[in-house]
């Protein structure tokens, strides 16, 4: 193992890593079980061309510790895991199906240790395809016996802890969503659908509609609620200081290039809602659909509790960022002891 790797999985406060590199396909595959304290790890599977391994190897790791929260938060017993998939290229075809299949042999390979779902550049049809060779798998497409896609769940969640944020009500509010993708686009309907004006960003032109800013300018652009969707590490040393939004709320993971930014925010005046916990909607839909059994009806009442969690949490603040509280209720759900409940 290089120094790099080393240094990454020295540094991490996580349980284990499980590492594969398949040489036909020049893919390494990372999987990084971050906590097993709640149950067995959970977490989606993404597919991505890094410029280095180590720079996979470091987002399973990362994300990894965001799925931990997401559970503990959503008081669902398992624990955070994370899958990457290293590419040279973004396969498809007959390539794709054979990487899928390998990826399922080595979740398979780790007995139940973790469980996959989508993310980033994976769908419900590519867990089709790891379930031919593997029984850990979550959100298959629907005409195969799973839930789907988590989208929509995301999207809806995000939602509620926007509109719960603003204080209940989203006419004439100025809401810039950065990346119209498969959660941003359902987001920007469904707060245009309650009276807020929207403003999309997109890398992607095809992706842009109504009011759009360059993808360059979205940082400087005024606006009362800035929701990221797009990637993670928007919010870096440079760019906190040139928000101009009132505040933080959207469905990308790890938002926050370095978690002590929180502060800074709060000392700007900008209320940011805790990605893992504002993101949490798919996590209640693989969860509640594929775990607990949920209809629709409890899983809208979960997705509506993130904006009353969120809520609870600006209450608890303490004149302090409501990171502090969100982090606070995650320690006490990992220590058994459930004080805030949703
Ligand atoms: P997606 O891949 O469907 O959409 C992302 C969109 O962002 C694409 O349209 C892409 O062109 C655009 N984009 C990329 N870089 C950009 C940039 N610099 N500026 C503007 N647009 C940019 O992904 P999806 O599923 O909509 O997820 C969005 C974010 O939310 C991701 O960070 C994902 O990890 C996170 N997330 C998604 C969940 C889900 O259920 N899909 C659950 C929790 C988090």
């Amino acid at each position: 193992m290089g120094s790099a790797f080393q240094e990454l999985i020295e540094g991490w406060d996580g349980e284990q890593v499980a590492v594969r590199y398949d040489a036909d396909l020049a893919t390494w595959m990372f999987i990084a079980v971050h906590s097993t304290r709640l149950g067995s790890a959970g977490g989606g599977t993404r597919m991505r061309v890094y410029a280095r391994p180590e720079d996979g190897l470091a987002d399973a790791l990362n994300l990894s510790g965001a799925m931990t929260r997401k559970f503990a938060v959503c008081d669902v017993p398992r624990g955070g895991g994370k899958g990457v998939l290293a590419v040279p290229r973004l396969f498809d075809g007959e390539e794709r199906i054979e990487l899928l299949h390998r990826y399922g042999d080595f979740i398979s390979s780790l007995g139940g240790l973790f469980t996959t779902a989508p993310d980033m550049n994976t769908s419900e049809r590519d867990m089709d395809v790891i379930a031919e060779r593997c029984e850990y798998v979550v959100c298959r497409s629907a005409s195969n016996g799973g839930s789907g896609s988590t989208a929509p769940a995301t999207a809806r969640g995000v939602f509620y802890g926007i509109r719960a944020s603003v204080g209940g009500d989203l006419q004439g509010v100025r809401v810039l969503i950065q990346g119209v993708g498969a959660v941003g686009a359902i987001l920007a309907r469904e707060l245009e659908a309650a009276g807020a004006e929207v403003v999309v960003s997109d890398v992607d032109p095809s992706r842009v509609f109504g009011q759009a800013v360059d993808p360059a300018d979205v940082i400087g652009t005024e606006c009362d609620v800035f929701a990221p969707c797009a990637a993670g590490g928007v919010i870096d040393s440079d760019t906190v200081e040139r928000l101009r939004c009132r505040m933080i709320a959207g469905a990308a993971n790890n938002q926050l290039a370095d978690p002590a930014l929180a502060d800074r925010l709060h000392e700007r005046g900008i209320l940011y809602a805790p990605d893992y916990i504002i993101n949490s909607g798919g996590v209640l839909h693989g969860a509640g659909r594929e775990m607990l059994g949920w209809d629709d009806a409890t899983l809208e009442l979960h997705l509506r509790g993130l904006g009353d969690l969120l809520l609870e949490l600006y209450a608890a603040s303490d004149g302090r960022s409501p990171v502090h509280a969100a982090e606070a209720l995650v320690a006490r759900r990992l220590a058994g002891a459930g004080e805030l409940r949703q």
